[in-house]
């Protein structure tokens, strides 16, 4: 299929796009590279500096049958100081998309969704129908973003999928190159422990008195290998007039001690720490339920957090093409 990535400079949308071409797909990429790299485009894409809001009317020269739409804006805490950023660019801005997609006949899309769409679930692990309560802009504009979708596919016969990302890790080393996290300003908890354990300095560790095991948070992570095969998959699941939500995570927790401990044994040397109060709208466990995704795109993750970690140093580390 001849398929549109928005966001393909990015983390998750540079592995996506790299997948899909090894899978045969045909990838467009669009990217205003506000964040992301233009280096970061797999060989064999077609790449154009371009907006989600600007692809009126060029989009019909491409020959695009389907969208996977990654651009946004993603930073928790930049979304609580300025929303109308998020507002804007992520749903204004697929809104935007999404009326290009319908004036030319593109009927089918993939959206990156999250988990911050649930906010604060009371029951773990976290299924698809749990209430949505988005605690900050960001999971605010993914929310509306998927209900937007609902109606558009009801409506204008559009076939959507939302996957809503648990904590997503790892890189993607192939023949065609690397292609990991490179994010100008760094919150996630791997890149920065491994950066640490490189000798950038203490790790700071936000919050050691929550109601879990060892006090620290627990995250469902997934690797981003594992990610990109379920949008493969997804795409493929794609059916007019239907919107389907699934979760993307593996159903099991690691705290952030349990992940430094990991990051220390792949890297060989302990992550140095320093004990933080807790970061603002941190939910003390997010674990996803993932039979949907089972049942509904076949998928099951495949990489443990050891196979994250250890992708993900090798892609920090600079060593990026060496076997
Ligand atoms: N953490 C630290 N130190 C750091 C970075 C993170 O202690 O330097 C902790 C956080 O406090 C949290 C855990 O490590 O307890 C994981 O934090 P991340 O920033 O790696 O990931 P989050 O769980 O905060 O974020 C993920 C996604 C977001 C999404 C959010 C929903 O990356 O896109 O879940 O809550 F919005």
């Amino acid at each position: 299929m001849r398929v549109l990535v928005t966001g393909g400079a990015g983390y998750i949308g540079s592995v996506v796009a790299a997948q899909l071409l090894a899978t045969g797909h045909e990838v467009v990429v669009v990217d205003d590279l506000s964040t992301g790299h233009a280096d970061a485009v797999p060989p064999g894409a077609q790449f154009h500096q371009l907006g989600i809001t600007d692809l009126d009317p060029v989009i019909g020269e491409w020959g695009i049958e389907a969208v996977l739409h990654f651009a946004a804006k993603s930073l928790v805490g930049e979304s609580t100081e300025n929303p109308a950023l998020y507002w804007r660019n992520n749903v204004a801005g697929t809104v935007a998309l999404l009326d290009t997609m319908k004036a030319f006949g593109i009927g089918r899309i993939v959206f990156s969704s999250s988990a911050a769409t649930y906010g604060d679930a009371e029951q773990q692990p976290i299924r698809e129908d749990a209430p949505a309560r988005p605690t900050s802009p960001y999971g605010a504009s993914k929310l509306a973003v998927d209900l937007a979708l609902t109606d558009y596919s009801h409506a204008y016969g559009l076939g959507a999928v939302s996957l809503r990302y648990f904590n997503v890790a790892g890189a993607l080393h192939a023949p065609t190159g690397s292609f990991g996290e490179r994010h100008a300003t760094e919150t996630h908890l791997i890149p920065n422990a491994l950066r640490a354990a490189a000798g950038a300095g203490e790790l700071a560790l936000f919050g050691t008195d929550y109601p879990t095991p060892d006090g620290t948070c627990v995250r469902d992570y997934v690797h981003v290998v594992d990610l990109a095969d379920a949008h493969v998959r997804a795409l493929g699941a794609t059916e007019p007039g239907r919107h389907r939500i699934v979760n993307l995570g593996s159903g099991r927790g690691f705290s952030v001690r349990e992940v430094l401990d990991t990051v220390g044994a792949v890297v060989g040397r302990a992550v140095p720490v320093v004990e933080r109060e807790r970061r603002a709208g941190d939910p003390p466990v997010l674990v996803a339920a993932n039979e949907r995704a089972r049942a509904e795109l076949g998928w099951a993750p495949e990489r443990d957090l050891t196979a994250m970690i250890a992708d993900a140093w090798r892609f920090e580390s600079g060593r990026p093409d060496r076997q």
